[in-house]
């Protein structure tokens, strides 16, 4: 019975297995008990002992149960310790930082350098009625030069529009006859036009001065010093004649290559075995300049579309690309990896 007893009290794996040992030896109903119970059959001569063995039993039994419950909470305690284990001294996990698109980047450096000149920022829409996106900026239906923006058409007269120029007329009408306006307006654009230099979405700030005896001489020494902020001291900027109907003089502006210096070639890459005079750099494509911008003089007629009196005020206007600036900036030759957002590419700014 004793040793039953004890071999069941070791046996016992959980606090509940040892209460069920307990009660089938100790219990009202349990083994002892029964046997105490039915002492009073035995002589009563043998009844001392047998009452002394039957306590030695429960005393023992009662150790025994007392012992194992300890044994088993020092066990539990041990392994929920050792599963709820936490080491303090471990390093954090950092979340993981973003930052911002390369093209945000320039976008907000445009902006600065701008703001620094006197501009203030404006914001047009992406979606634009035909009438200010061509019609007010001279240019009609039926115009060649729609041909070369030939566009994302909502309806007839709506459309997703191909350049900020719309921003001047927006802009102006809302500022007239006040002077001067000083203006720039980036965001979205919208081509049907898709390669390595193309993207049928992409990005432009426009930019806006008018004001009474503004130059030729202004806009180039304006951005003139636009480029020496963006792209140093040394930079240089170089303008060939074009057309815009909105414009006129009209010029495209290039800008001198940052990344071999306007010369052309690349010749740290002499030190990797390449040619003498190195190799030809990918970003101008070997030429010194990288093409950044369209500008000219406001034409009398956009003037005059704006509210303002072309006989009175004159002004000079530019778009200019984005990821074309950001390009020249970062020596970056395919504008598709500003958009394909491979973190690859996308974390190294
Ligand atoms: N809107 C022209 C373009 O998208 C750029 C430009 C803007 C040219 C302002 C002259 C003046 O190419």
């Amino acid at each position: 019975m004793q040793r039953h007893g004890e071999e069941a009290i070791a046996a016992a794996g959980s606090a509940a297995e040892l209460e069920d040992v307990r009660v089938r030896f100790l219990g009202k109903k349990g083994l002892l008990t029964g046997i105490l119970r039915g002492m009073g059959a035995l002589p009563p001569e043998e009844r001392p002992l047998a009452g002394q063995w039957a306590n030695a039993v429960r005393d023992r039994l009662n150790a025994l149960l007392a012992e194992r419950e300890a044994a088993l909470v020092a066990r539990e305690t041990e392994s929920r310790l050792a599963a709820e284990a936490l080491d303090v001294t471990l390093p954090g996990r950092r979340p993981p930082l973003g930052h911002r698109h390369p093209l945000r980047v320039v976008w907000t450096e445009v902006e600065a350098i701008f703001r620094g000149m006197g501009y203030e920022v404006f914001e047009g829409p992406e979606i634009e009625y035909d009438y200010y996106n061509f019609e007010t900026l001279n240019i009609p239906k039926g115009h060649p030069a729609r041909d070369m923006q030939d566009s994302f058409y909502v309806t007839d007269e709506i459309l997703l529009r191909t350049h900020t120029s719309p921003s001047q007329i927006r802009f102006m009408r809302q500022r007239a006859p006040r002077l001067p306006v000083r203006m720039i307006a980036p965001g979205r654009v919208y081509r049907r036009d898709d390669d390595a230099t193309h993207s049928p979405m992409f990005h432009q700030v426009e930019g806006l001065l008018v004001d009474a005896g503004v130059t030729f001489g202004d806009l180039k020494g304006t951005l003139l010093s636009f480029a020496r902020q963006m792209y140093g001291e040394g930079a240089q900027i170089r303008l060939r004649p074009s057309y815009f109907p909105f414009t006129e003089p009209s010029a495209e502006v290039d800008v001198s290559c940052a990344i071999c210096g306007g010369s052309g070639r690349l010749v740290e890459a002499e030190l990797s075995g390449a040619p003498a005079g190195g190799l030809p750099c990918r970003t101008c494509k070997g030429t010194g300049w990288l093409e950044v911008l369209g500008a000219g003089m406001v034409h009398p007629v956009v003037l005059k579309n704006g509210g303002y009196d072309p006989e009175r005020v004159t002004g000079f206007a530019f778009g200019m690309g984005i990821e074309r600036l950001a390009m020249l900036k970062y020596g970056i030759d395919d504008l598709r990896l500003f958009f394909q957002n491979d973190l690859r590419f996308i974390s190294q700014f």
